[in-house]
């Protein structure tokens, strides 16, 4: 996720600094005391990974559960297909590069958002060939279901009937490919405080009427978890604050268990552990956007803002045993895309426009330049029963940085 540029940066400010009002205002409150329940319920302290859940899925109220805008202008975020066609292109190559090795099959993204990727996907594959049997789309927010589908109406009507969207990962043995962009960073994430002689879980409790972080004991399985990052990329010093996914390995092996061959793909801004658990990195790594604006502060504009954390590409690499794959590559988004040839989707695309090819120059420049999403952003591949060299990871292997 990453702001517009300049002008919309300042144009955003100013707006997400005027007062929330009306039926968004009244949402943040319906969710703010849903919460304040929550906590006093569970006794007057909600560990921080459960706070997370509730203020992103809890049904009806949370950020992705409620009907905020969320991505693109006039959202909170953007991301890589919003910034432009181009990425779903280089994904739709790498996608037809395994179907065609695989004869046919199956795409599962997972978190489609607008529903641009899918559209970008299905467009350019379409061309490629073979377009995917079905595609099925595992979306957790209703509201973003609904765009999906209003969005593939529009695109592209008659691909619509290969479009499925999921409650829960597919039941049936399925070849293809399974495909996430940032949805590994709206997994709900705990946080600790090493100290010296202790480690501390960190929660929530209420003073007053606000929200405020509050520590307990970490338990035997945080302890242990801390300890064994500590040796990473420790040592750190008293008062380190981070964050780790204790769901990921049990999600992931969930969404992906019934693939019977093919490839997965992960695109997310994270770091390998050595790096993300630096000591220099110690006040942790939660983003929270809002209207374009950048805070680490999750208890602002509750059900409006959106929460996320950096990915520790480490712990997706152990995961891709966990569930049976293959680590089958690991690199940056711009590597991932220049050896998907963006250069040609790019001249394709412009068509011998000049100005529709700096259009796009530009957009690619967004997405592949380190100070914007280059570098930040990795992608990461898994292989189940298929040895295939995949394109995309072909110009800078980084495995061993995991
Ligand atoms: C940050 S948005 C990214 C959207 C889109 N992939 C893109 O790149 O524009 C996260 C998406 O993941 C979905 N999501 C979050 N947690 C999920 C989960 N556990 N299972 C399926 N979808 C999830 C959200 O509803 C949303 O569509």
């Amino acid at each position: 996720m990453m702001p517009h540029d300049d002008a919309e940066r300042r144009a955003a400010a100013e707006y997400s600094a005027a007062p929330e009002h009306g039926a968004a205002a009244e949402h943040s409150l319906r969710t703010r005391d849903f919460l304040l329940a929550q906590i006093n319920a569970a006794g007057g302290w909600l560990g921080f990974e459960r706070f997370m859940d509730l203020a992103l899925y809890a049904p009806g109220l949370g950020y992705y559960s409620g009907g905020a805008r969320k991505l693109g202008e006039g959202g909170d975020f953007t991301t890589a297909p919003e910034v432009s066609r181009l990425f779903g292109a280089c994904v739709a190559r790498q996608c037809a590069e395994v179907m065609r090795k695989l004869g046919a099959g199956s795409v599962l993204e997972i978190g489609a958002g607008s529903g641009r990727l899918a559209g970008d996907l299905l467009a350019r594959m379409e061309t490629l060939g073979p377009l995917p049997d079905s595609y099925w789309i595992l979306e957790v927010s209703a509201d973003l279901r609904r765009r999906q589908r209003e969005h593939l109406e529009e695109r592209l009507p008659h691909l619509l009937h290969r479009v499925h969207w999921l409650d829960r990962p597919p039941e049936e043995p399925f070849d293809g490919v399974i495909l996430a962009n940032e949805v590994l960073d709206a997994l709900p994430v705990a946080r600790f405080r090493w100290h010296l002689k202790k480690v501390e879980e960190l929660g929530v409790e209420i003073r007053g009427r606000e929200f405020a972080w509050a520590a307990r004991p970490a338990g035997d399985a945080m302890l242990r978890i801390c300890r064994d990052l500590s040796e990473v990329a420790g040592p750190w010093d008293d008062g380190y604050v981070s964050e780790y996914c204790p769901r990921l390995g049990a999600w992931a092996r969930a969404v992906t268990r019934s693939m019977r061959s093919g490839a997965v793909l992960w695109f997310d801004y994270g770091l390998p552990r050595a790096q993300y658990y630096l000591p220099e990195r110690h006040g942790g790594t939660l983003v929270c956007h809002f209207r374009h604006r950048l805070s680490d502060d999750p208890f602002a504009n509750l059900g409006l803002q959106d929460i996320s954390a950096w990915v520790d590409f480490t712990r997706v690499a152990e995961a891709s045993r966990e569930s049976g794959f293959e680590l089958a590559g690991f690199t940056t988004q711009a590597h991932f895309l220049a050896g998907m040839k963006i250069d040609e989707e790019m001249r394709l695309a412009a068509g011998g426009d000049e100005n529709h090819f700096a259009r796009l120059a530009n957009q690619a420049r967004q997405l592949m330049m380190p100070g914007e999403m280059g570098e930040r952003f990795k992608a990461m591949a898994w292989l189940r029963g298929l040895e295939l060299p995949l394109s995309g990871f072909a110009l800078l292997d980084l495995r061993h940085s995991l």
